[in-house]
């Protein structure tokens, strides 16, 4: 599997948020770390066909991602930055529903939805409605409906907003777990969710590529004019 996005550009009016990007992602965790309006959401937007780019495209194994239209969305899961929850149903219900729309077959519902809900260690509070959930649970919720029904790609909008430390790390393991043969994309402003965890990292600044490539390479760039160089580092040298 391979996802290619070629020359995407995304303008607001005539705001350019995200700039000829062009990129090939492979199954793997790809961390894409940039600070506040560098254009992740919009790339993301773009990625999910939420959004329309003015110039550029997706290709997913060499098909364009807009003409596959329906076949796409089963591939995608995407977990957004802006929470959209329906507050008055119980958790499992609305994973029910969400289940329904993605195409689940209802026979296989009940054990997928069984194991999401363990994943995200939310069982406990399953019946609860989700209006009642703390910040971190609702993360947690939103972060199950996104992998729900295994999409092979998975696509998270800043995903450890609000979360503990404890969450976070399970948010981690959680992420590991699930990106074998996947291309999982992780947008964050947090190095630290991305160390141990990335294979690769794309530092994303005013809509442009500014640096990328996979952790060892990143390091090994840097060695010789940083001492002991880290993705912290080099993100704080690139924001200069
Ligand atoms: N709907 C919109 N209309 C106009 N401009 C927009 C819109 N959405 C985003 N922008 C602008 O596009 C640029 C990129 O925004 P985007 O939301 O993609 O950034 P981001 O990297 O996700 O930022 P953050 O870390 O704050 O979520 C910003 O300058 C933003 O102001
Ligand atoms: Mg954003």
């Amino acid at each position: 599997m391979i996802l290619e996005a070629k020359g995407v550009t995304k303008y607001y009016g005539k705001k350019a948020a995200l700039v000829d990007f062009s990129y090939a992602f492979h199954p793997g965790i790809y961390g894409l770390l940039g600070p506040n309006g560098a254009g992740k959401s919009t790339l993301m937007g773009v990625m999910t066909t939420n959004l329309k780019a003015t110039a550029g495209e997706l290709l997913l194994d060499g098909k364009n991602i807009r003409e596959m239209g329906k076949e796409y969305r089963r591939y995608i899961g995407y977990m957004p930055q802006q929470q959209k929850l329906y507050d008055g149903f119980p958790f499992v219900r609305f994973l029910y529903y969400i289940a329904a729309l993605k195409g689940i077959p209802r026979a296989e519902a009940s054990a997928e939805i069984e194991k999401t809900v363990r994943a995200v260690n939310l069982w406990e509070a399953k019946d609860d409605p989700i209006g009642t959930y703390s910040g971190g649970m609702r993360q947690r919720a939103l972060l199950a409906q996104a992998i729900l029904g295994n999409p092979q790609i998975v696509i998270m909008d800043e995903p450890t907003v609000g979360l503990d430390p404890r969450e976070r790390v399970n948010f981690r393991e959680l992420v590991s777990s699930i990106a074998e043969d996947r291309i999982v994309i992780i947008a964050t402003h947090i190095v630290s969710d991305l160390e141990k965890l990335a294979s690769e990292i794309i530092f994303l600044n005013h809509g442009h590529i500014i640096e990328s490539g996979t952790m060892e390479e990143l390091l090994a760039r840097y060695a010789e004019t940083m001492e002991e160089p880290s993705i912290e580092k080099i993100y704080m040298q690139l924001e200069k």
